[in-house]
């Protein structure tokens, strides 16, 4: 894990997965990294583009390294989340997936579906994707090239 990761990540979800991002801040503090919750506070209804603004534009001008998005499925936040310049958001509910984004995408957000997984798979995803450096090389050239797409 690189030394700003380390320091702090951002975290936040909607009402539709705000037990497990309590959770999820826990588990985080207990392996020794600070966390910056930018919300929700509490299950009323809210809209998760608010949260995916709030974590990915702090990833996106690079106040925080790494960031964790949670919504009842992980679908919309992907979908706000990957609007942001700079911002590789990965929607994952496996291991490899959650290996494989940091390895070959340098996914620098996590996106986990609140409704969908519980609290023992998304720690350990988080771990994983914590843990995972990127590869670099041939992935980084096509990491670059997403940057030359031509908006129509
Ligand atoms: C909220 O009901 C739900 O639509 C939201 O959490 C998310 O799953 C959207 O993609």
């Amino acid at each position: 894990m690189d030394t700003e990761t380390k320091k702090s990540i951002i975290i936040g979800s909607d009402h539709a997965a705000f037990q497990l991002k309590e959770k999820i801040r826990t588990f985080i503090e207990s392996i020794g990294i600070g966390v910056q919750d930018a919300g929700t506070f509490n299950e009323s209804s809210t809209n998760y583009v608010d949260y995916a603004q709030k974590v990915a534009g702090a990833v996106s001008r690079g106040e925080f390294s790494r960031g964790i998005l949670l919504c009842g499925t992980g679908i919309g936040m992907s979908i706000a989340a990957n609007r942001f310049p700079n911002v590789r958001a990965a929607l994952c509910s496996d291991i490899l997936s959650a290996r494989l984004s940091r390895q070959h995408n340098n996914s620098n957000i996590l996106i986990l579906g609140g409704r969908l997984i519980g609290d023992v798979l998304a720690f350990e995803l988080i771990k994983t994707w914590l843990d995972t450096p990127f590869e670099g090389g041939r992935h980084l050239d096509r990491l670059l090239s997403i940057e030359t797409i031509t908006k129509i």
